[in-house]
């Protein structure tokens, strides 16, 4: 008498056949899902590859409409800019001049895409020359000075094109202070996607490179979060959401996944991840070192961002991604 095979041994009936995993996933990527970080130099000089962060360039302001449309034609989600300024001051002062780097690539890409999204991050750490996210008062942060600061640049985003800004400094009470001055500005829908769940992290390196925001003294601990405070992070979103966030971040997205998962439940406001520098300069090292496929190990990265909850994937590999995703079998 032969014995009848065992019932549980039937999960990989599903995985047959490519046509079967396709209909039967659970997660799907688009490329409508993935908005793309560009570093913008208001100075022509300081454009050119970013040695930390491989396959990333700075680029000038003469570039953007050209990048605005290859993100447009690659049917990415948007753009979101970070500004490189020509010069810096204690006060972060060229964050939120009218001609300054962010604005003005913000004006070229939204005359070059007028369908694509535009983001703009707000902050100060670019622009002062201490490189940290707060104007200061001899040693003691100056945060209502700073708030005033965070207003007027996303103000002056807002008027130079972005459909989105996005805080990401950490402050306490920026997102009710940005929300207001855009208002007073009559800029209501301007929206506001914040930086609520951004944790102190060693993976930012290769950004600070980038934008030139290394904190000439001290670091970011005293705004940003503990790394491994999860039930604080939940704080912060709700907190973001009740002074007016329109949707919400969590950074870096791959050292916080199960937080993803818990703010899916704990607020309904969309979520976006930011696979940050250090996360996609980790891949790239690997793929160039070990000859793995570069495609898969981004793709099978913001897959599991994308599964453990947001809706929105910022990534440096967003282009590639794309043309990957539209290639796909
Ligand atoms: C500015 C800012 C940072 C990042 C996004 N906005 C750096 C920081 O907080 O030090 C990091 C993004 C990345 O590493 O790709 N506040
Ligand atoms: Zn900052």
């Amino acid at each position: 008498m032969s014995e009848a095979p065992p019932k549980f041994k039937t999960l990989s009936r599903l995985r047959q056949t490519a046509g079967l995993r396709r209909l039967f996933a659970e997660t799907r990527l688009h490329a409508a899902d993935l908005v793309l970080p560009v570093f913008f130099a208001e100075q022509d000089s300081d454009a050119g590859p970013i040695e930390a962060l491989p396959g990333v360039s700075r680029h000038t302001i003469s570039e953007a409409g050209d990048i605005a449309r290859r993100a447009h034609d690659a049917g990415i989600g948007g753009v979101i800019a970070f500004g490189v300024p020509a010069n810096k001051d204690a006060q972060g002062t060229a964050a939120s001049t009218a001609d300054g780097a962010t604005a003005n690539a913000l004006r070229a890409m939204r005359a070059a895409a007028p369908d694509l999204a535009l983001m703009a991050d707000v902050c100060l750490c670019q622009y002062t020359d201490h490189g940290h996210c707060t104007i200061f008062d001899g040693t003691t942060r100056n945060l209502p000075a700073t708030l005033d600061r965070y207003a007027e640049a996303a103000v002056t985003y807002a008027e130079a094109g972005a459909d989105v800004v996005a805080p990401s400094g950490m402050i306490d009470g920026q997102v009710a202070a940005i929300r207001a001055g855009l208002d007073r500005a009559n800029h209501a829908h301007t929206a506001l996607l914040s930086y609520a769940v951004k944790h102190a992290s060693a993976w930012y390196g290769p950004f600070r490179d980038a934008a030139g925001s290394t904190p000439a003294f001290g670091d970011r601990r005293t705004h940003q979060m503990p790394a491994g405070n999860a039930r604080e992070a939940i704080r912060e979103a709700l907190q973001d959401e009740a002074e007016g966030a329109d949707a919400l971040m969590v950074k870096p997205a791959g050292t916080n996944l199960d937080t993803l998962a818990r703010l899916t439940d704990a607020s309904d406001l969309p979520l976006a991840a930011y696979q940050v520098s250090g996360e996609y300069a980790s891949i790239r090292h690997l793929a160039a070192a070990s000859g793995d496929s570069e495609r898969d190990l981004l793709l099978e990265s913001l897959m599991a961002i994308r599964r453990a909850g947001a809706s929105v994937i910022l990534t440096y590999g967003a282009l590639d991604a794309a043309g990957w995703l539209a290639n796909q079998a």
